[in-house]
Order: C-alpha cells, then sequence, then structure tokens
C-alpha cells in the first residue's frame, strides 16, 4: 500500500540536507515505500558527523523499530561484544541500516521480521546515499548479504566477498562480514564459537581505519 496523500520527502531535500540531524529529521516521514505503514516508525543511523568507519546493517528488527535506534536488540548485543573484541568501540563508529524501517509479519502475538525485498533497498538507496555523503567514511563495512547488495549494487554472496578489504568509489573501501545475526542462528556451541571468531578477525580489519 502506497499512501498518495503522504508526499514523501523531496529527493532534493534529501540530497542537499546539509546535517546528519537534519537528514534524520527529513527521514521520519519518509513514505517512499509501504513499510512506514505497519511499522511504528524510522530508524535512522547514528553516530559521529564524521565517522572514520561505516557500518551498515540489514533493517531495524522488532526492538529496534520500538526504541527508535540501530542494532539495540539481541543482533545489536553480539555486535557490540565482537567490536569490544576487535578493539572497536561503537560510539566512534556511524552504525546505519541499507533498510530504515521494520519488515515483519504477524505470528500470533509476534513480529516475525521478513526480509526486505528489492523495492524496499532501492527506495531506501537515496538515505544511505546521503548519509555517506554526509559521514565521508574511510571504510563501509557491510553486514551480512542485504547490506552487501545494497552498497554495492549488484548480486553478491557472503563467502566470495568477505574478509578482504576492496576500494569502492571515491577514496573509500569496502569491507563485507557476516550479520551478527547469523550467529544468534546457529545451531551449536562449537559453529558459533568458530564463527564468532572469524567475525571478529573480520572486524580487526576494520580496527586500523581509526586513529
Ligand atoms: N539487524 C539489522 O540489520 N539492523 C538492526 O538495526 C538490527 C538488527
Amino acid at each position: 500500500g502506497y499512501n498518495l496523500s503522504v508526499l514523501p520527502p523531496h529527493r532534493k531535500d534529501v540530497e542537499t540536507a546539509p546535517t546528519l540531524a537534519m537528514l534524520a529529521a527529513r527521514a521520519m516521514d519518509c513514505r517512499v515505500c509501504g513499510l512506514w505503514q505497519p511499522a511504528s516508525r524510522t530508524v535512522f543511523g547514528e553516530g559521529p558527523e564524521h565517522a572514520a568507519i561505516m557500518l551498515v546493517g540489514e533493517q531495524p528488527g522488532d526492538q529496534e523499530d520500538l526504541q527508535g535506534r540501530p542494532f539495540v536488540g539481541p543482533a545489536g548485543q553480539m555486535l557490540d561484544h565482537a567490536l569490544r573484541d576487535a578493539g572497536l568501540n561503537r560510539d566512534q563508529l556511524y552504525v546505519t541500516n541499507a533498510v530504515k524501517h521494520f519488515h515483519f509479519t504477524w505470528n500470533g502475538t509476534r513480529r516475525l521480521h521478513q526480509k526486505p525485498e528489492a523495492d524496499h533497498m532501492a527506495a531506501c538507496r537515496v538515505w544511505l546515499d546521503a548519509e555517506r555523503r554526509l559521514v565521508q567514511p574511510k571504510l563501509m563495512v557491510m553486514l551480512g548479504v542485504t547490506a552487501a547488495q545494497s552498497v554495492l549494487q549488484k548480486p553478491v554472496t557472503i563467502s566470495r566477498t568477505r574478509s578482504r578489504l576492496f576500494p569502492l568509489e571515491g577514496q573509500v573501501q569496502g569491507l563485507v562480514t557476516v550479520h551478527p545475526s547469523y550467529l544468534l542462528r546457529l545451531p551449536d556451541e562449537e559453529s558459533r564459537q568458530r564463527e564468532y571468531a572469524r567475525f571478529v578477525e573480520d572486524l580487526r580489519l576494520a580496527a586500523q581505519y581509526v586513529a
């Protein structure tokens, strides 16, 4: 459902927003795709205006939708833990998502996460582009396949792209790794520990970008 009685923010206003605070304010009533309607709120990125590293996730989950901040639920706790183990401090990073509304279906009384569709990712690109313009990170870290496809604009597999630095346009480097929720879904302790260690190793590649 598109609600044509409500105008989306004008592309020009997004592209010319002078600060992250103004950009985030403009995103609050985004209706470019249909996800705004069932969701509680826009969950915009957060972090220092000129962070050296931008972390990109998939989309807000249940907790993020309720609290209005990225990566504050179970995946966020996993991420914070791994960042610390890699020698990074979340406060130094700009943390955002490829899609800025929670996409879900009801299962009885619970809201179940659904993957964002290509249309949602395409509609939300304007916000990610504007965040990149204002933050001007030296490194883009893509968490999982949705983030990687949204940033790289082509089909990618995690196994073929992860764990190495590669140049994006401009003076920006890219790094792909797994999404922290992948670690939460692993069935046994042994694979969880192994994959967690690999995730931390990937994030250590990023740590050299902060002074
Ligand atoms: N998963 C994401 O990709 N982003 C969030 O903000 C939370 C969970």
